[in-house]
């Protein structure tokens, strides 16, 4: 991590006010002195995303995300440790102090990459607008019916056969080979020189959310393959992050956001007016989009291909969209036809009815199934019964199963109340899987190490050593009641590290709110301190005794792992474990 001078990250954290700031993305409301709400990291119907004042800090029970107002700005923005900070400053009116020398070599190189990213979209427009060169690309764009304005809005451009054509050109206005090669926008050939990563191919720039250029998708323009090239993830760039013409979408305001598959769709959607559309870059959506989305809109029409692939990533955007609770309706385009295809032959008018008529997904999903079945026969409907209940226990109103229970019954003339009790069979059976899914998670996160082979041993060891890293945070002078414990008698690493961190804090008579660690802890364990110190308000009493307790737990312990496994343990041995000090 960047060496950001202590005092400085204590003048940003200061000055910024945790609960007004994660008051602007989640809504918060008191609870005994502090502030709870809907987790903005998971997603939860009842709130356990907690804001503590007095540490400034939050922590998720449900989810585990702890830390500081730094970390959660890093998270909920998508940016590293240093670009928060450096936004808060900024919302806080304050100037960043000189940067370490790496950190502040990384960003010149960041800014290099940006600055070789624009230039190269000059050039591609340039090469798309000359007169001999572009001819081809130009064809190619009328015939796609892609006006003059909107090649000029995207800034599409030509990247012109040959090997080399942008490297000599980023080269002539000053670019390090080196520097080109990191961009992405050529590779190392195999006699060492530099190749254009994009040759021959239309141009779709990507910008971000500042007006950056940083990154490209390039298309062929007749049918050789790969169709699609995209810029690979560099220092400026990366995939899962950021979707196409969200830029432009983020500012149409309706509260809809259009997902498409591709540039194409996209481009053609903003030519007929839906400007809310967006696009996925080259693959399938992430929970990391699906997230950003849910930021603008809470309404998102899915207008994917209807083909077998098509559907499959309706799934997933079902998936991802569901569990942020956004509506999401399904656009169904006629057979084979893409967005861009349908407004070419039917016109925006049609595509705006195609739009409104979009689908819940449970009458998409319906839709697709009564395709594969002959409900005339008895077979078919039982085929068509046994799925579309599956379909309709995802549902998470009991209302909506009901209606659906009696939409089925009507198709197949079996009687609503058995539907209904099927539809709850499998509800049943999903809410099962889903809590134990979530003791799943919950013991990973505590990520117990495999010292003693006993597990309890473990849990309770774990549990003591979070102990006594709490009760040092809150009250620095139990650092004499747990004397004795040094570092190597801690099982996870995690813990270790905190601890050391908040033992050498407290020698050297500083302080331990949790941002202070900023300069001695990863973002990550400073996250896991945040997590303890919460986790600790609900179990903890932070006397003398009870410290020393844990500390007691933990010198057992160590002994048991000296000795070796467990069943290896004399007998006397096994009964010491049990001492009560
Ligand atoms: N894609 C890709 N690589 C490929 C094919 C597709 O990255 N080899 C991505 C591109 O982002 C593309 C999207 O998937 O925009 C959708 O692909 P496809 O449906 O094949 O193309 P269209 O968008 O319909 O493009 P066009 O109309 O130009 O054929
Ligand atoms: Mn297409």
């Amino acid at each position: 991590m960047a060496r950001i001078p202590e005092s400085f990250i204590k003048d940003v954290v200061d000055r910024s006010d945790i609960e007004e700031l994660i008051g602007r993305y989640v809504e918060l409301k008191r609870s005994s002195g502090n502030y709870v709400g809907l987790c903005p990291f998971h997603s939860e119907k009842t709130p356990s995303f907690t804001v503590f004042p007095d540490t400034r800090s939050f922590y998720c029970f449900g989810c585990g995300v702890g830390g500081d107002v730094i970390t959660f700005v890093s998270k909920m923005e998508n940016l590293s440790y240093v670009d928060a900070v450096k936004m808060l400053a900024e919302r806080a009116g304050m100037s960043m102090p000189a940067e370490d020398p790496a950190a502040a070599a990384a960003s010149k190189q960041r800014e290099t990459i940006l600055k070789a990213n624009r230039e190269a979209a000059r050039y591609y427009h340039a090469c798309l607008k000359d007169e001999k060169l572009g001819l081809a690309a130009r064809e190619y764009i009328a015939k796609r019916r892609l006006s003059a304005a909107t090649v000029t809005h995207f800034g599409l451009g030509f990247a012109p056969d040959g090997w080399d054509n942008l490297v000599k050109h980023l080269k002539y206005k000053g670019f390090s080979e080196a520097d080109i090669i990191t961009s992405g926008l050529a590779r190392r050939s195999k006699t060492g020189g530099a190749i254009d990563f994009f040759r021959n191919r239309l141009i779709f720039p990507i910008i971000d959310l500042r007006g950056n250029v940083i990154a490209f998708g390039g298309r062929v323009l007749d049918n050789s393959l790969p169709k699609y090239l995209n810029s690979s993830d560099t220092p400026v760039f990366s995939k899962k992050n950021n979707l196409f013409a969200l830029n432009f979408a983020k500012n149409k305001g309706n509260d809809r956001l259009i997902l498409a598959e591709g540039y194409m769709d996209v481009i053609s959607m903003h030519q007929a007016g839906f400007t809310e559309a967006v696009a996925t870059l080259g693959t399938a959506i992430t929970p990391e989009q699906a997230r950003i989305m849910s930021r603008y809109a809470k309404k998102i029409v899915v207008a994917y291909d209807t083909d077998r692939a098509g559907q499959e990533a309706v799934k997933k955007a079902n998936r991802l969209f569901g569990e942020l609770s956004v509506d999401v309706k399904i656009l169904a385009v006629s057979e084979g036809k893409d967005p861009d295809e349908f407004i070419r032959e039917n016109g925006a008018e049609k595509f705006e009815m195609l739009l409104e008529g979009a689908k819940s997904r449970l009458d998409y999903e319906l839709g697709i199934l009564r395709k594969t079945v002959d409900l005339k026969t008895p077979e078919g409907k039982i085929n068509y019964l046994r799925e579309a209940v599956k379909s309709v226990a995802k549902e998470h109103s009991a209302v909506t199963r009901e209606v659906y229970a009696a939409v089925l019954a009507g198709e197949t003339g079996v009687s609503a109340e058995q539907i209904k009790k099927d539809i709850d069979k499998v509800v049943g059976i999903n809410g099962k899987k889903e809590a134990l899914n979530e003791i799943k998670e919950a013991e990973k996160k505590l990520a117990v190490p495999d010292v003693y082979g006993d597990r309890s041993l473990e849990m309770r060891t774990v549990k003591a050593e979070e102990g006594i890293i709490a009760a040092l945070l809150k009250n620095n002078d139990y650092l004499h009641t747990v004397d004795g414990v040094g570092p190597d008698l801690f099982i996870t690493e995690k813990n270790r590290r905190v601890f050391e961190a908040v033992a050498e804090r407290i020698k050297n008579g500083e302080e331990t709110e949790i941002y202070s660690f900023a300069g001695d802890l990863s973002p990550e364990d400073i996250s896991h301190l945040a997590a303890i110190d919460a986790r600790s308000r609900l179990t903890q009493k932070f006397t003398k005794r009870e410290t020393a307790d844990y500390v007691a737990v933990l010198k057992e312990a160590s002994e048991v792992k000296s000795a070796g496994p467990l069943n290896e343990l004399s007998d006397d041995e096994f009964r010491k474990l049990f001492k009560k000090k």
